[in-house]
């Protein structure tokens, strides 16, 4: 068993140990697992040079991560719930499955995969809702060594597309259909779109989830999940994997290009999903565990799945939304299962304060021991809303930061352990080297300084590459500072060592805790035929912590177009992304602000966006400093 931290003085013990001997400490924590063959090394590694970054934990280890899940704790929690699935109709019956029924379903639909012959290192993209066959899948897969990709549900045809095609998965898992509050999506449909274009995919599992009338069909291509499953045997042997083999890939946006597969391998994401989740949360046994993301984010898979399930925790999957049917929905759930630990996001919280304090006064929510936050900063009037209302000012706040790059929470109070303070991170993790930079790439020592966030040593849940393009990620991120893994953040360190995460520096907007590129919603405007240019930026908005501001350039616009642009637009980039990348605000403008060398001064529109006007800096470099005013006397805020 991985052990907790109980104590602060603990914690500054091992955190010093971790420092001192990264490996011995890495190495202490893997011998409570099980290996088919120990490691002969705990680690190489190098962030610099031919063919970085290089960085191998447990070199020559051999084990299963399900073996992990299963056999090691089956004597003791085989009739223990691992799942529990609270659907998104709550007159719906929920579904409990013990880590004896779980292992069952996952062996079989193992075999079932073995039957149309996927094999170790195939990969496998799933685009399903949030059922608990999403876990089972996820399972399976790492079960016989096939890397899955998951895909968010909420994406486009065109957006499942390009994910597919980047992996060359060989076959698709998904649904007829998905419910989220009133609405039902057809998965189905969307993905039928996405396989036009794409050879890989030999097959696709389509499991019945809203029992749509006219499902379209491929013979030959398409199986029901149920007939997958038909007479299939429950018998099934882990494959024995290398600690490096890759365990998945999930896809993540960045300032520029399409976005990248984020690579994740077993062993190391392992240790560190488990060793988060308990030291984080402090998780103990008979504790119901709540996280409230969708596993098609990183967040899901390492603290709804794989952290919880690695831990024998008892983990709730929840099919829903927070304000459906009404917004007490969240404190329903706490009190019918009598959460102990609870993780969302800053934007449900703001969405829920914006609702009124009855939803959460009029629900008993005493079971609650911790709270959670991810995926953006969380602001201080939502912090204490969070604190006093929901925690009643009992319940510690663990503000976590991390990124789907880093595979597990990085910079983090362990809850009831580490002093909190509103809207700061606090510290790092055992094992997690922080170091902030100037622009120049001079650390910037000592406390009381602000810079970029960068991390000086590998952890074992690292990404080791970015799929079917090393370079890319040795240039994403690690060749802007030498030796240094770049995050892409801003952050300060207080008087007392204490981590605020402000936000990134680069041409990422976070909306709603989800990356969004820049790049990618141009390229996705761009795509309207009546469409020059475009330039987005990100705007501070209430609910979703930053909303998208575009300003787009088009052709001549006749009186009727101009009435229905702007709703056209969002229609193209639901259409090429999904509804979550879609502008909030949109303006139509007769010019860019542009440097004579062609440069889009983004500066000066993420100024504007924010309503004021006041300190644009110089603008005499650009081609046409009338193009300002324009835009300012346009702007669909008031400058
Ligand atoms: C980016 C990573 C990690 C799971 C969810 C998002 C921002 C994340 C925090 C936090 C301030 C945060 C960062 C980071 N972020 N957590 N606690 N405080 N900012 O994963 O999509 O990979 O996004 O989310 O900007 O770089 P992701």
């Amino acid at each position: 068993m991985v052990n907790k931290i109980t104590s602060l003085a603990e914690y500054f013990q091992k955190y010093n140990e971790s420092v001192a001997n990264p490996e011995g400490f890495w190495a202490n924590i893997a011998e409570s697992h099980y290996w088919h063959k120990k490691w002969d090394k705990v680690l190489d590694w190098n962030f610099e040079g031919e063919g970085a970054p290089d960085v191998k934990w447990f070199v020559n280890g051999k084990l299963n991560i399900t073996e992990n899940i299963f056999e090691r704790n089956m004597f003791m929690r085989k009739d223990q719930v691992a799942i529990i699935w609270e659907p998104n109709d709550p007159k719906e019956p929920e579904v409990r499955l013990t880590y004896g029924e779980l292992f069952e379903k996952v062996k079989q639909f193992a075999n079932a995969l073995k039957k149309l012959g996927i094999e170790k290192g195939d990969r496998v993209a799933i685009y399903l809702p949030m059922v608990p066959e999403l876990a089972i899948a996820m399972l399976a897969c790492a079960r016989i060594g096939a890397i899955h990709s998951i895909v968010f549900a909420g994406f486009s045809a065109s957006a499942l597309a390009d994910r597919i095609i980047d992996a060359e998965a060989k076959l698709l898992i998904t649904s007829d259909g998905g419910f989220r509050g009133a609405k039902s999506i057809h998965l189905k449909n969307i993905a039928d779109e996405a396989l036009e274009s794409c050879p890989s995919v030999k097959n696709t599992i389509v499991l019945h989830r809203t029992n749509e009338d006219h499902v379209h069909w491929v013979e030959g291509r398409d199986i029901w999940w149920h007939d997958a499953i038909k007479g299939v045997s429950t018998e099934n042997k882990a494959e024995v994997m290398d600690a490096e083999d890759m365990l998945f890939i999930l896809y993540t946006s960045g300032s520029t290009g399409k976005p990248k597969g984020v690579v994740h391998t077993t062993a190391g994401y392992m240790l560190y999903a488990e060793y988060t989740f308990k030291n984080v949360f402090q998780y103990s046994d008979g504790d119901t565990y709540w996280c409230t993301a969708d596993i098609g984010w990183v967040t899901g898979h390492s603290y709804i799945v794989y952290g919880p399930l690695l831990s024998g925790a008892t983990s709730i999957m929840f099919e829903g939304v927070p304000t459906w049917p009404d917004a007490g929905r969240f404190w329903d759930i706490v009190d019918k299962y009598k959460v102990n630990q609870f993780y969302t996001a800053p934007t449900a919280i703001r969405a829920l304060v914006a609702q009124g304090d009855q939803w959460v006064k009029s629900h008993d929510l005493s079971s609650l021991k911790v709270l959670g936050t991810v995926g953006e900063p969380i602001n201080e009037e939502a912090w204490r809303w969070y604190h006093d209302l929901v925690g009643k000012g009992r319940c510690p706040i663990v503000d976590t930061w991390w990124q789907t790059e880093t595979g597990g929470i990085m910079i983090t109070p362990l809850a009831g352990i580490t002093p909190t303070k509103p809207s700061l991170a606090t510290l790092p993790l055992p094992g997690i080297q922080p170091i902030l930079v100037d622009p120049e790439g001079n650390e910037l020592k000592g406390n009381g300084v602000e810079g970029i966030l960068c991390i000086k040593f590998p952890w074992p849940g690292m990404l080791r590459t970015t799929y079917g393009d090393h370079q890319r990620c040795y240039t994403t991120y690690f060749a802007a500072y030498k030796g240094l893994y770049l995050t892409g953040d801003g952050a300060k360190r207080d008087e007392e060592g204490y981590y605020r995460i402000i936000g990134r520096i680069d041409d990422v907007i976070n909306v709603s805790g989800h990356r969004i590129g820049t790049a990618e919603v141009e390229d996705a405007i761009n795509q309207h035929h009546k469409v020059v240019e475009s330039a987005v930026v990100g705007y501070p908005h209430e609910i979703k912590g930053s909303g998208i501001y575009a300003y787009v350039i088009c052709e001549d616009l006749s009186d009727k177009e101009q009435a229905t642009i702007e709703d056209e637009i969002r229609a193209t980039v639901t259409k090429f992304i999904g509804p979550i990348a879609k502008p909030d605000k949109i303006q139509i403008v007769s010019g860019l602000p542009k440097t004579r060398s062609g440069k889009i001064m983004r500066r000066i529109l993420r100024k504007i966006g924010e309503g004021d006007a006041t300190n644009l800096g110089d603008t005499s470099t650009l081609l046409d400093p009338g193009v300002v005013e324009d835009i300012i006397s346009g702007a669909k805020v008031e400058v």
